[in-house]
């Protein structure tokens, strides 16, 4: 599959996709019982796996969307553009953010930081993908769906230069 210069090969299948994202439902099914929480999907490219992740989400609970960005092309700029977007009071909530994929974990710190900031009750994090350099750094997420080495990935919400975010697979780019 090509997407303007690069090429990429299937390497995570949707079925296997979907069967990760019950478990991982399941899991804060089990974990939020009682509470009432605030999910914040990081737009964009956490946007489909938000939607499945949620369809599965049987709590009482709140959904609002926040957005920043440090990419541009396949590296991370380390460069992060505020956050912007969550109206709803953070105050005493129990935020769990969701994300498309962790890679240096700058932008999951970056807005886990400001949320215990502004006085959630609770912040903690859902990412379909993690990378290794916030593996090695240690960063917690507390639900994590499958671990990646460094190779850039593509689809199911994730794109490059805003391309492919529409594919139901997720693909690796082949060197
Ligand atoms: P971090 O701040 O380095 O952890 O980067 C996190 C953000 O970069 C993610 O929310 C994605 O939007 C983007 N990103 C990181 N790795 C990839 C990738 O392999 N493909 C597409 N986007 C990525």
């Amino acid at each position: 599959m090509k997407l303007k210069d690069l090429t990429f090969r299937k390497t995570i299948a949707a079925n296997k996709i979907s069967t990760k994202v019950s478990s991982l439902a399941k899991q804060i099914n089990h974990d939020y019982q009682g509470k009432t929480p605030l999910f914040l999907p990081v737009l964009n490219g956490s946007f489909m796996f938000a939607s499945d992740l949620l369809k599965e989400i049987n709590l009482t609970c709140r959904v609002s969307f926040v957005k920043v960005a440090s990419y541009s092309g396949t590296a991370s700029t380390g460069q992060l553009k505020t956050l912007i977007g969550h109206e709803e009071s953070l105050f005493n909530q129990d935020i769990l953010i969701i994300e498309d994929i962790v890679d240096t974990g700058l932008t999951l710190q970056k807005i886990m930081d400001e949320l215990r900031s502004l006085g959630a009750r609770s912040v903690e994090a859902v990412a379909l993908l993690r990378k290794q350099p916030a593996r090695e750094k240690n960063l917690e997420v507390k639900y994590v769906g499958f671990d990646l080495e460094t190779e850039f990935v593509v689809g199911y919400g994730l794109d490059y230069d805003g391309l492919g975010r529409n594919l139901t697979d997720i693909y690796k780019k082949v060197e």
